[in-house]
């Protein structure tokens, strides 16, 4: 059986994750998430004050990125856990606070550059499937299957909010919003790898589908592929 590699890209909570998570479980592929990776270097600039003002201390990141760990092990779930420096950082990696800064950290091209390497790497020998914003665009540019992914901002606020508030967390709908907007925003609009539709790619809008209905497209699109 040749393995592949798929990628799977598109706006921010648009249900990339869960998408690429089935996908992967179903055909004994690994999942890995590139936004936990530079939501990790963006906890990592949080926690030791690199971000001043809302701004990256980029020369000071990038002293330290060369010896900053980040890597995925596996959980009790049958998942992965991303590890910051062998530490477990995969719940603070999914504040709103992290969000804002890794889509401040991802438009370094240093940072982007460091990470990609990474990501190729964990794709070399194929049977990944990865999901991010520029996975078909740059990180696997020959994968043979490029899903774009998105839906309108209201509805992905919608259920990241829902997400966020059974995780525990507090939160309003409206600061979710205002945060999915800002990060459609600095992802499509940043030069270094901005968002954008792989042309060999398949768009799915699921503004008005279930998870089930998601999956099922997910598969079939993948049966063509494989
Ligand atoms: O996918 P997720 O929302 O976790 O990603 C967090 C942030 O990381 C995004 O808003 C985006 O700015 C950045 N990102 C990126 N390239 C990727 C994955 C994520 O620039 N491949």
């Amino acid at each position: 059986n040749i393995k592949i590699n798929i990628a799977i890209d598109g706006h921010s909570s648009c249900g990339k994750s869960t998408i690429a998570k089935g996908l992967a479980k179903k055909i004994g592929y690994t999942y890995i998430d590139s936004g936990a990776m530079y939501r990790a270097v963006a906890l990592y600039c949080l926690q030791n004050g690199l971000i001043k003002d809302g701004v990256v201390d980029e020369p000071a990141l990038k002293s330290s990125i060369k010896t900053l760990i980040i890597e995925f092990r596996p959980n009790s779930m049958g998942g992965a856990d991303t590890y910051m420096n062998n530490v477990n950082v995969e719940n603070e990696i999914r504040s709103l606070e992290a969000a804002s800064a890794a889509s401040k950290v991802s438009t370094i091209k240093f940072v982007r550059q460091t990470m990609v390497y990474l990501q190729q790497q964990m794709g070399k020998n194929k049977g990944v499937v990865m999901d991010g914003r520029d996975i078909g665009t740059v990180v696997f540019p020959d994968a043979e299957l490029k899903i774009f992914v998105t839906a309108k901002p209201e509805i992905r606020a919608e259920r990241r909010y829902k997400e966020l508030l059974n995780k525990g967390l507090d939160v309003d709908y409206d600061d979710v919003l205002a945060n999915v907007i800002e990060r459609d925003e600095r992802d499509s609009n940043r030069t270094e790898s901005p968002l954008r539709q792989a042309e060999d790619s398949v768009v799915l809008d699921n503004s008005d589908l279930t998870p089930d209905q998601q999956f099922e497209w997910a598969v079939s699109a993948c049966k063509t592929a494989i």
